[in-house]
């Protein structure tokens, strides 16, 4: 089964309007060597304040499409703070990143509101991204699988197959984030496995032969080989490694 690979870089709650440019140019520029053909689906995902100006940098540039770190289900109304899936469509954003761990743990997101996102997203024709991914205290006691199969069996509640279709899933074990330990490649790879198995179980081997599932947590130019050449993990979702042109397109060429 071939899935196209994806590199997708979750700027978090980075950089300012000049900044965002000065990355996305150094991108462009830095891909402009590559051949389309064999690129991997690029996402760049930056905050909100952003998404107008990367959107036009990015206009002529096929191979790169914008996300979101997020959304509101709700079409409109009474939420202060919030973003629509309408708002972000006016950006023409493709993917949207749901129940990154930051939500879940400092935004306290549930996993039945990442549910109530995901199916709105997949009604807009957006893709979902959901992340999943245990905390280091669950990997010790080794509850790791329990716990990831809860997580997208929640997150995939109610949706159908061909809907299922239509999404995209982010392996980030919690303790890989932002932290410089990436999570061993073949330990991410036999994770991932068991992510399909829990999609196996609820659709079927079709749709979870043919799910891309992506591996998130300290990946870096100097890891992101040995992470693509394992047979379940389909790129990667990066943070910190995505805020500097030079490792990121490191990283979109390490996808090829
Ligand atoms: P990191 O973040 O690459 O900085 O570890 C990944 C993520 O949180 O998506």
């Amino acid at each position: 089964m071939s899935r196209k690979p994806i590199i997708a870089g979750n700027w978090k709650m980075n950089n300012t309007k000049s900044e965002a440019k000065a990355l996305v140019e150094g991108i462009l520029e830095g891909i402009k060597p590559l051949d389309k053909s064999k690129m991997p689906d690029v996402i760049l995902a930056p905050t909100y304040t952003a998404l107008w100006q990367v959107q036009d940098l990015i206009k002529d540039e096929p191979s790169i499409a914008l996300g979101a770190q997020n959304v509101n289900p709700n079409k409109k109304g009474a939420y202060t703070g919030e973003i629509s899936i309408d708002m972000l469509n006016d950006f023409s954003v493709k993917y949207i990143i749901i129940g990154h761990s930051e939500r879940r743990q400092l935004f306290h997101e549930s996993d039945e509101f990442i549910n109530e996102k995901a199916r709105a997203i997949i009604a807009s024709n957006l893709i979902p991204i959901i992340c999943c991914g245990e905390t280091l205290e669950q990997r010790e006691a080794g509850i790791t699988d329990v716990h990831l199969a809860s997580q997208i069996t929640k997150a995939y509640n109610g949706i159908s197959k061909d809907d299922a279709l239509k999404t995209v899933v982010a392996y980030e074990p919690i303790w890989a984030i932002g932290t410089g330990k990436t999570c061993d490649a073949q330990e991410a790879n036999r994770t991932i496995g068991e992510i399909r198995k829990v999609l196996t179980k609820l659709y079927d081997e079709d749709a979870a032969s043919k799910i891309r599932i992506l591996y998130g947590g300290s990946v870096k130019p100097s890891t992101i080989v040995e992470q693509m050449a394992q047979e379940e993990i389909d790129g990667g979702l990066i943070g910190g490694a995505s805020l500097e042109a030079q490792s990121f397109v490191e990283l979109i060429k390490g996808a090829m």
